[in-house]
């Protein structure tokens, strides 16, 4: 069952399964070692289609004139509203996602949890809705501004491309708790940095009320990377107390 999917086996995907060819692809005729060849042709290719890209989008007008009028006035006192509803889209797609990768992660649960990791199909819970609840505080946010939270901004588009690993792992049946917890702890490490950005914007803008909101959700995004990285660890059969990395005193070359 996938629980063990880390087990020896029939892998048969190295180089030392087959010595007869290795000996033969590292003969030496240069044919294995790039010397007939480089990657320029691939990145001219690639140069000429990012010259002539025209990005991922744009953010879209208000479409209320209350909202333009909103955006309007922000732009003549020199703030850039438009980044900062880019990202708000950002993270409003992004807690989307999570909320869905802690569905995906609670019906494996109810599969697979076997009582080896503290973590418990509540706390699972508890951290979607909190995700579902930082995906309505950015709607109201988005609104506040003028914005249209349905749209999808050039960031959200970015955060949608960037998290479909997270959601194939997590829908993937033969992942293991322990597979699909490093997943998460992937998500909670952009969520985190992804609220810390938007507490600074919202600062830059002078929006105290957004800038409150946000630190909490900020705080709840802390709590949740602290929880699944020991779930993970758990899983991977450390226990919890075990890790124990030492405060950085003298700066880089700090070996374990
Ligand atoms: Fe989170």
């Amino acid at each position: 069952m996938a629980q063990h999917s880390e087990h020896v086996g029939m892998n048969r995907t190295g180089i030392q399964m087959s010595p007869l060819d290795t000996k033969a692809m590292l003969k030496d005729d240069g044919s294995a070692r790039g010397e007939e060849g480089d990657e320029s042709a691939l990145a001219d290719v690639r140069s000429s289609y990012i010259a002539d890209a025209e990005g991922l989008g744009s953010v879209p007008l208000p479409g209320t004139i209350t909202g333009a009028v909103s955006m309007g006035v922000q732009m003549l006192k020199g703030d850039s509203p438009q980044i900062l509803l880019d990202k708000l889209g950002e993270r409003l797609a992004f807690e989307r996602t999570g909320a869905r990768l802690y569905d995906a992660l609670i019906t494996k649960c109810e599969v697979m949890l076997d009582g080896e990791i503290s973590m418990s199909i509540e706390d699972l819970q508890a951290i979607r809705s909190d995700e579902a609840r930082h995906f309505l505080l950015l709607s109201d946010a988005i609104e506040s501004l003028g914005g249209d939270p349905t749209s999808q901004t050039p960031s959200a588009d970015l955060v949608g491309v960037e998290s479909m690993g997270l959601v194939q792992v997590l829908n993937d049946p033969r992942t293991s708790l322990a597979q699909s917890l490093h997943a998460i702890v992937t998500a909670e490490l952009a969520d985190k940095a992804g609220w810390e950005t938007l507490v600074a914007l919202a600062d830059e803008h002078e929006l105290t009320d957004m800038v409150n909101d946000f630190t909490i959700a900020l705080n709840e995004e802390r709590e949740h990377l602290a929880l699944v990285q020991t779930w993970y660890e758990e899983a991977i059969g450390l226990t919890y107390g075990d890790v124990e990395i030492e405060p950085d005193q003298s700066g880089p070359a700090a070996t374990p």
